[in-house]
């Protein structure tokens, strides 16, 4: 009983990744004792990753050591904890049916929240590149429910700064900006800080469990055309906008060998089809910043101000 007033435990697997690191920052912010499950650091481990572990050990994230096949010590972990949130890299997203196995085991989880992070999968059909990559996510949706877990499924939508650096190659810039089909289409791009934060919410709230969470602000809405001149207003400079046409990307999806036909088939998905805002949020679902309206969010043009001032880092590879 004394449980119910403290704040809830939390664990995280790929705590240390690109956008595992906001949510591990958000979780210790909000209050909770929180713990990453990481693979052991050795020799091979980059620098960014040792760095972040030791920031999070100054702030009191206690960092268990193991691999995904350690399913005694996965169990063990998950007893001491309440939420278990994933943010596995895409290539770990089938690994994830061990954490499920060994949160069955453990048999206290209140939420499990996968390594989605991406788009509303169970309510789109993007290019067959893309429909595989997505299966694999869905597959694990699917296991999760069938295994009777708590959950709460999140539609992050492009993660702003990521998307950015892919789009405006702020970084490298060049007089020419690529844009996909007409450019008008609707995409959502929130901060990564505010993911991670938003994350950490639906995790624990109520109103979430079993549900799918769409994170679609209004202020993340817009499309190829808007950023790229919001773009040239910041910079003072203007950009020769060169169209790569529907059929170009679709003839690309099919053409190029896997894994490179995939990010041509997510920039169709995203501003050709327009799939982030294609879909309605239906009864059973929500929408996060309508659950939290008093969240103060970056919106694109403050993190348009961060990426002249001090870049967020470039993802370590585009669509991992
Ligand atoms: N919507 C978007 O715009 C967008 C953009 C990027 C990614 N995503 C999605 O976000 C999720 C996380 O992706 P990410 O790019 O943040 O991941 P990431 O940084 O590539 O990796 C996350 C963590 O996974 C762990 N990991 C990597 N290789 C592993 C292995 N072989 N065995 C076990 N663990 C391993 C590492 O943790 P340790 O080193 O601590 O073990 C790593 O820090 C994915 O579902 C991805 O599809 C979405």
């Amino acid at each position: 009983m004394a449980r119910e007033a403290e704040p809830s435990r939390i664990l995280i697997f790929g705590g240390t990744g690109y956008i595992g690191k906001h949510i591990a920052r958000a979780s210790v912010a909000f209050g909770h004792p929180t713990c990453i499950y990481a693979r052991p650091a050795g020799p091979r481990t980059k620098p960014l990753n040792l760095n972040l572990r030791r920031e999070f050990r100054s702030t009191g994230i206690r960092i268990i050591e193991g691999e995904l096949d350690e399913h005694e010590k996965i169990v063990t972990a998950l007893k001491q904890v309440d939420i278990v949130i994933s943010a596995l890299a895409y290539p770990q997203v089938p690994d994830q049916l061990k954490i499920i196995d060994a949160i069955v085991a453990a048999g206290n989880i209140k939420r499990f929240v996968p390594s989605d992070f991406g788009c509303e999968e169970d309510k789109i059909t993007p290019l067959p590149p893309f429909e595989e990559f997505l299966e694999k996510k869905r597959k694990i949706r699917r296991a999760t429910e069938a295994a009777g877990i708590p959950f709460t499924f999140v539609a992050t939508n492009c993660l702003a700064a990521y998307f950015i650096n892919v789009l405006l190659h702020p970084h490298n810039p060049h007089d020419e900006i690529v844009v996909y089909g007409d450019g008008e289409a609707n995409a959502v791009l929130n901060y990564e800080e505010d993911v991670g934060k938003y994350t950490i919410k639906v995790a624990n709230d109520p109103r979430a469990c079993n549900r799918v969470v769409s994170y679609r602000p209004k202020p993340s809405i817009i499309s190829q055309h808007q950023l790229i001149s919001l773009w040239e207003e910041k910079t003072g400079r203007s950009f020769k906008r060169v169209y790569v046409p529907e059929e170009d990307l679709v003839k690309l999806s099919q053409t190029l060998p896997p894994p490179e036909n995939i990010p041509v088939s997510i920039l169709h998905s995203i501003f050709v089809k327009g799939d982030l805002m294609s879909y309605e949020i239906d009864d059973d679902d929500l929408e996060v910043s309508t659950m939290y309206p008093e969240m103060q969010l970056t919106t694109i043009d403050q993190l348009l101000n961060i990426f002249l001032t001090d870049p967020p880092e470039p993802a370590r590879a585009a669509f991992g």
